[in-house]
């Protein structure tokens, strides 16, 4: 038997794979296919105070290896959450985190209050990453005063585990890994989509309603990888690594550069079963190389 717990702080996930927020909606949506309290945990689609309808069609494009999307943090608001999806997901043995977004500051502190008081929701991760809205998400992750603040603001009302997803839209995202940590973060999470576009030459037109949208899948692994390798070397608080994870290959050269839990994303559009295969994977190749435990590979490349 191999040992695939692993801890943020205190919080235990009795797995690393976890799902990335936004492509898999709350859980429920992937219960035809396996038991999602299989996994290590589950991260919710980007949650907000208020009901958003999201950016206009077309907000997907396919891209050579990986996807564009502009979804724009559609949602129906935290009071929806409460009443009709957090009584089904408090039932899975599993972590539910929930994905926090806002447009100001105080956005920020009072979904991260209101959330606070839900018994069953061990964590939350900070989005101030996104790319697709035109307030508030990557302006305060891609600038380190803003981010700072923001941080702060939400660690002084937010009593549990607190993740800060990082964009990697900037020029050194070690400097916002080292920000989330001196400001009390109990993890960083890397990376959200990379800010780029598409044009099609049938409309003469960007492929976004947006013109911009984030790309993931496997075009962005080399560099969400390299992030990884980079943070991990730098910070002491565990990292959670993602971007074109498709295969528990990938998943492991992430925990070998660094993270201690992986999010999977764009690959269960592909394949909805993709966690869990990442995950049978993963024990594979440890029970193969006779590994008793996965703490034994994480940040491997940085022990010699
Ligand atoms: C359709 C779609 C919606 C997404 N929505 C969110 C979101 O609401 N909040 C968030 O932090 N990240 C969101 N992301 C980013 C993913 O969680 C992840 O960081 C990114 O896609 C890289 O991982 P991947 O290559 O495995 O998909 C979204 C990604 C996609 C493709």
């Amino acid at each position: 038997m191999v040992n695939l717990s692993v801890n943020i702080g205190e919080l235990r996930f009795k797995n690393p794979v976890l799902t990335a927020s936004g492509t898999c909606g709350y859980g429920p949506e992937l219960e035809d296919f396996f038991d999602v309290s299989s996994l290590g945990g589950i991260v919710v689609k980007g949650t907000t105070l208020e009901p958003r309808e999201g950016n206009q069609y077309p907000r997907m494009a396919e891209t050579p290896s990986g996807m564009l999307n502009a979804v724009g943090l559609q949602n129906k608001g935290i009071e929806y959450f409460e009443k009709h999806i957090y009584p089904v997901i408090a039932k899975y043995n599993t972590h539910v985190i929930i994905n926090v977004n806002g447009n100001t500051i105080d956005d920020y502190v009072a979904l991260s209050e209101r959330i606070n008081k839900l018994d069953k929701i061990p964590a939350i991760e900070l989005n101030i990453s996104c790319p697709n809205v035109k307030r508030g998400g990557m302006i305060f992750g891609t600038n380190p005063d803003s981010a700072r603040d923001v941080i702060r603001a939400v660690r002084a009302v937010y009593k549990k585990k607190l993740i800060i997803k990082l964009s990697p839209n900037v020029t050194n995202i070690v400097d916002f890994a080292r920000i989330a940590e001196e400001e009390g973060a109990d993890s960083v999470s890397l990376v959200n989509t990379l800010l780029g576009m598409a044009v099609d030459i049938n409309r003469m037109k960007p492929s976004l309603s947006t013109v911009t949208g984030g790309l993931s899948g496997p075009a962005i692994k080399p560099v969400a990888l390299r992030m990884v390798w980079q943070v991990s070397r730098a910070v002491k608080i565990p990292v959670i690594g993602m971007g074109g994870i498709m295969t528990a290959s990938d998943a492991i050269e992430f925990f070998l550069a660094g993270a201690t839990a992986v999010q999977i994303g764009t690959a269960t559009f592909i394949n909805p079963m993709a966690p869990v295969r990442i995950l049978e994977g993963i024990e594979k190749y440890l029970a193969d190389k006779h590994f008793s435990d996965i703490s034994e590979i994480i940040g491997f490349l940085n022990r010699n």
